[in-house]
């Protein structure tokens, strides 16, 4: 699986986005170690505090189906009513995101896309430097 194609299956997922209040879709693509991609997608609710970010849904997903350790997370936002070449600013996860994360994979790189097939590339720990993690509770 490359990066490319990473990439385009969270341009996929994004289209399943349920974003009715915010209008801003994001979908994710991860890629576990054992090959298989999950996507995810933003899930709001009328309690707003209720929604899931679209990263989260693709991590509990791969996790709920008995993965631990991820090689890529492809990640791409913005409002939905907007046709892709208009997104121009990158999507950056948020911190309940990068530190649902860290807990499986603080060195994961990260594909931030910023326009139909462009994007960054990060990893978690330079988003999240010294994060709290399994190694705190030993
Ligand atoms: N959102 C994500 O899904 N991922 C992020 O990294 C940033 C924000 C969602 C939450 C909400 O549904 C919408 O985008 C606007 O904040």
């Amino acid at each position: 699986m490359g990066d490319y194609e990473l990439v385009r299956l969270a341009w996929q997922a994004r289209e399943r986005a349920y974003c009715p209040y915010s209008g801003y879709g994001v979908g994710a693509a991860l890629l576990a170690e054992s090959g298989r991609v999950y996507q995810g997608c933003n899930v709001e609710n009328a309690a707003y505090p209720v929604s899931s970010c679209g990263e989260r849904s693709a991590l509990f997903a791969a996790v709920s189906a008995g993965e631990r350790h991820f090689s890529a997370l492809a990640i791409v936002g913005g409002p939905m009513n907007n046709p892709a070449e208009m997104i121009t600013a990158r999507v950056s996860p948020c911190g309940v995101c990068r530190q649902a994360l860290y807990e499986f994979e603080p060195q994961l790189r990260l594909l931030l896309v910023t326009g139909p097939d462009t994007w960054e590339e990060t990893t978690l720990e330079q988003l999240l430097p010294d994060g709290f993690g399994p190694q705190n509770m030993e």
